[in-house]
């Protein structure tokens, strides 16, 4: 069996690391021959929450788990560290838009990337969950200079996963069968699902799916807006931000990127961009991707229309802007 991975996950003692971990744990992201040494990272206040979680982890009895350090101190949690998941910030709560998160979370990013930077692993993964999580992601990255810029992710496969999801019910197949939807820019409602290049797996083969909606203006009316405001319904009816489906994307997320996107099918993250399909350089927006090696790749010369182009412009210039804002807030 390997060596045991050092995973660390911040906001260790919050909602969504209560589901995270055990995904982890149980060898769903890493693989299920791939022990893990947990890394738990909380604010003081919460150690005494966190000895709960890790009485939890204990009592899952998972064999994969090879140890588990709760700590409030960035040296030790980000100690050596092979992957991170950077899920601690201050939620949104309802009627909150994630602009009015931006200026007192991209500072424990800030922090936080400068911890990464001394303490981890060189070739750490590092997924960026918290919101404004491109954002956050890029200021993380920025204050990581001796880390590559390419091991940042921001986490967008939420809303793919939400995207996929609803294209099944449309066309009431399971949700396995649905591949390859589109998640552009930012994860805020500026995003763009897009299911222009999605597949369904058929008894007749792969079937793109605009080709068995066959209805355009469903796909632009309807199926964009309910995916672009899908956090907001959930934070409505459940009165907290979503933590379950959050959890298992971050999951997912980190999954393609160690282990791959299988043959023909691509993934959504938020990664660096290279100014592809007409993006502004240097933000962190959502492309789709393929990965081989722990290396992503942005998939080239897919076919975009007029609105997409349209819709791709306006996630741009909010990332754009938030960047700004995000560096600004990063000099006070
Ligand atoms: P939560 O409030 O339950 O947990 C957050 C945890 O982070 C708390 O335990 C808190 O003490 C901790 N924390 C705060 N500052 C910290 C710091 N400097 N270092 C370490 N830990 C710190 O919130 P929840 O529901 O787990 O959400 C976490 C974040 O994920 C929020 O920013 C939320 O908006 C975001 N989110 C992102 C999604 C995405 O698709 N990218 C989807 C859903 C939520």
């Amino acid at each position: 069996m390997a060596q045991p991975i050092k995973v660390v996950v911040t906001g260790a003692a919050g909602q969504i690391a209560y589901s995270l971990i055990y995904h982890i744990a149980h060898g769903d992201v890493f693989g299920a021959d791939q022990p893990v040494i947990l890394h738990l990272l909380d604010i003081p206040f919460m150690m005494g929450v966190l000895e709960g979680v890790v009485m939890e982890i204990q009592d899952l009895a998972l064999p994969l788990v090879r140890g588990v350090v709760p700590t409030a101190d960035v040296s030790v949690g980000f100690n050596d560290v092979d992957a991170a998941f950077m899920v601690g910030a201050m939620p949104r709560k309802q009627g909150m838009e994630r602009k009015d998160l931006l200026s007192a979370n991209v500072k424990i990013f800030k922090d936080q990337g400068q911890a990464l930077d001394k303490y981890a692993k060189k070739s750490v993964l590092v997924v960026v969950v918290g919101n404004p999580a491109n954002t956050n992601a890029y200021i993380c990255s920025k204050y990581a200079p001796s880390i590559p810029k390419s091991s940042f992710s921001a986490m967008t496969h939420l809303d793919q996963n939400r995207a996929q999801a609803l294209l099944a019910q449309r066309l009431g197949v399971p949700v396995g069968n649905v591949s390859n939807v589109i998640i552009w820019g930012n994860h805020s409602p500026t995003m763009l699902p897009d299911a222009t290049h999605a597949q369904v797996q058929t008894d007749a083969g792969l079937v793109p799916v605009p080709k068995l909606v066959n209805n355009d203006s469903w796909l632009k009316n309807e199926f964009v807006p309910t995916v672009q405001n899908r956090g907001a319904a959930v934070i409505a009816a459940r009165k907290m931000s979503s933590a379950m489906s959050a959890a298992k994307a971050a999951g997912d997320h980190m999954r393609a990127l160690w282990q791959g996107t299988p043959p023909g099918k691509f993934v959504s993250l938020g990664v660096i961009s290279d100014g592809s399909y007409g993006a502004p350089k240097d933000v962190m927006f959502s492309f789709p991707c393929t990965v081989k090696d722990r290396v992503w790749k942005i998939v080239p010369n897919l076919s975009i229309d007029d609105f997409a182009k349209s819709k791709l412009a306006v996630t741009g210039k909010e990332l754009s802007e938030e960047k700004e804002e995000a560096l600004s807030v990063c000099q006070d």
